[in-house]
């Protein structure tokens, strides 16, 4: 009987002890999910957090300082985003341009991000689509769904006539900032770019961050270039994309055209990679965006062979500047930058 009941009592503790064990384990487990889904809710609020014009901005300062090697695909050496293939004779030029003081300029230039966010979510909301006048007077929206793709820095003799070539053979639009420094170098690609309908824009003459500079050198920067383009191409005043997407009171004020930034940035010059170039415009773009790419890097044409006509395909026009504002109701104004044509702008005295 003894041993009967001891061996009993040691069954029941056993027992006792592997549905212990099962609690203690069912308990770790439900601690584990909600720690981790706490995690998870964590992270999401602090990407939410992030300020858009802060991403833009900072992704144009390109390459970053550690990027100084060669290219290589142009085989050239590169000093800022806009240095990379400029020819000898207009080194002097740029060789004032030290991308590691840009990078901290440009970003110190920056608003705040409660700021711009709130601004953007504001503004996005009020404008879903731009009422035009019908032809029997009623209000007709433009349903269109537009995307302006641009390419900065260039002209480049190879990769803007690759992008030229699929916009063309797509029936695609697009507006090349170009460099006023470099344009002379590449006259038949920059009739090109106008042959084919689509819009050149001003993006300086030699890529300084405009707000380290005076009234006079911003003027010049603006100016000078403007006037490089008109030689080759009667286009008039262009706007402008700033160097990096800098910009200060002392620029508003100053360049007396309209401002262009950008509302989609997939890193072009910092990846080098198509596919990441390609999934990242066609994951985020949507319509009403402004798309900033580089026509410096095969691999950016490598990516346009691809999402120019999958954008279509997706039901999107792609169109210059001037068309998706004008498409979108919105008259460009100077004084004004503008990031997308759906409401999304700054001006020197705060965002709107
Ligand atoms: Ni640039």
């Amino acid at each position: 009987m003894r041993e009967n009941y001891g061996r009993r009592r040691r069954k029941t503790l056993l027992r006792r002890l592997q549905v212990a064990w099962i609690i203690v384990a069912i308990l770790a487990t439900i601690v584990i999910i909600i720690t981790g889904s706490k995690l998870l809710l964590a992270d999401n609020k602090d990407s939410l957090k992030q300020d858009p014009d802060t991403i833009e901005d900072s992704n144009d300062i390109s390459p970053l300082p550690e990027d100084k090697n060669e290219d290589p695909i142009t085989g050239d050496t590169e000093q800022g985003d806009s240095n990379n293939e400029v020819l000898p004779d207009q080194n002097q030029e740029n060789n004032e341009n030290i991308p590691g003081t840009d990078t901290e300029d440009s970003s110190g230039t920056e608003t705040l991000p409660g700021e711009e966010n709130d601004d953007v979510t504001g503004e996005v909301e009020d404008n879903t689509g731009a009422i035009t006048e019908g032809d029997d007077g009623e209000s007709v929206e433009d349903t269109r769904k537009m995307i302006a793709l641009t390419f900065d820095d260039g002209p480049h003799p190879t990769v803007t006539n690759r992008i030229l070539d699929i916009l063309e053979a797509n029936g695609a639009k697009a507006t090349f900032f170009v460099m006023g420094n470099r344009v002379q170098n590449y006259v038949d690609t920059v009739k090109r770019i106008v042959d084919l309908d689509c819009q050149i824009g001003n993006h300086t003459f030699s890529h300084k961050d405009l707000t380290k500079l005076s009234v006079s050198d911003i003027r010049y920067e603006v100016e000078h270039s403007n006037d490089n383009i008109n030689e080759i191409v009667p286009v008039g005043e262009v706007v402008l994309r700033p160097p990096y997407g800098a910009k200060n009171d002392r620029v508003y004020e100053t360049v007396k055209v309209p401002m262009i930034t950008w509302s989609v940035d997939p890193e072009d010059w910092k990846s080098r990679d198509k596919d990441a170039v390609a999934k990242h415009i066609l994951e985020t773009a949507q319509d009403g965006d402004i798309v900033l790419m580089h026509d410096l890097y095969e691999s950016t044409a490598d990516a346009m062979e691809y999402v120019i006509p999958k954008l279509i395909e997706m039901g999107y026009e792609l169109v210059t500047v001037d068309e998706l504002f004008e498409a979108k109701g919105i008259t460009l104004e100077a004084g004004i930058m503008y990031r997308n044509a759906l409401g999304s702008t700054s001006t020197a005295s705060g965002n709107k």
